[in-house]
């Protein structure tokens, strides 16, 4: 898709439904399979967790699909350290003012490291892990967010067949899920297993 150039950040993004990013497109791969797996959710108050929001492509979703409750929110982790050439947290901003739900989101402009030091409870009913894709974060983001997660919520953890080259480490977030899956087999039941792993917490 073509891009133009924006408005009045100068820089060149795609439109994608009256939505500006500068990247490709993060979300519509996995609808289908968020879909049956979420839609019980929707309209009945329900709290999604974030890690990794950049420009708010899956935030805009979930607002606009899921969240359609009046208290259902969204939380936020987005440190926006990425790079000073690409204005993230303004797209991000924008993006989500354009979904008229501002109301729903809170942003916290952090690393999820400092979020999970800082929360020690959680009763989240979605937990969306796609910030670092570093192994070493990405154990440590899967492990906290079970701790956060409620009983009967769902964890879905992006980029488990991304290509290690693509990964922050070049190791990437595969064999940390794989051994967070082996070590918490008895509370999780795998819901789904393809590009994203997809868990529920089956036990409090
Ligand atoms: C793939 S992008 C997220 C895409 C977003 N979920 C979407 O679909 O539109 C990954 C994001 O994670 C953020 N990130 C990197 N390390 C992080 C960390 N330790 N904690 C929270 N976010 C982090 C990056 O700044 C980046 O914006």
């Amino acid at each position: 898709m073509n891009k133009i150039v924006h408005p009045s950040l100068k820089v060149k993004v795609h439109n994608r439904d009256g939505y500006f990013y500068t990247h490709k497109d993060l979300v519509t791969d996995h609808i289908k399979i968020w879909e049956p797996l979420l839609a019980h959710l929707i309209g009945k108050p329900c709290d999604i967790l974030e890690i990794g929001s950049l420009q708010g492509n899956s935030a805009v979703y979930w607002l606009n699909n899921i969240l359609t409750h009046d208290e259902s929110s969204i939380m936020c982790i987005e440190p926006f350290g990425r790079t000073k050439r690409v204005p993230d947290r303004e797209l991000f901003m924008e993006n989500i003012k354009k979904t008229g739900y501002s109301n729903k989101v809170h942003l916290l402009e952090m690393t999820s490291d400092n979020f999970f030091i800082k929360n020690k409870l959680g009763t989240w009913d979605v937990i969306y892990i796609d910030g670092s894709h570093e192994a070493e974060q990405v154990s440590k983001d899967c492990a906290n967010s079970l701790r956060l997660c409620k009983k009967g919520g769902i964890i879905i953890m992006d980029d488990y067949k991304m290509r290690p080259y693509f990964a922050d480490d070049n190791i990437g977030p595969r064999p940390a899920i794989d051994e967070f899956l082996l070590h918490n087999e008895d509370k999780l039941e795998i819901l789904h297993k393809g590009y994203q792993v997809i868990v529920k917490r089956i036990t409090t």
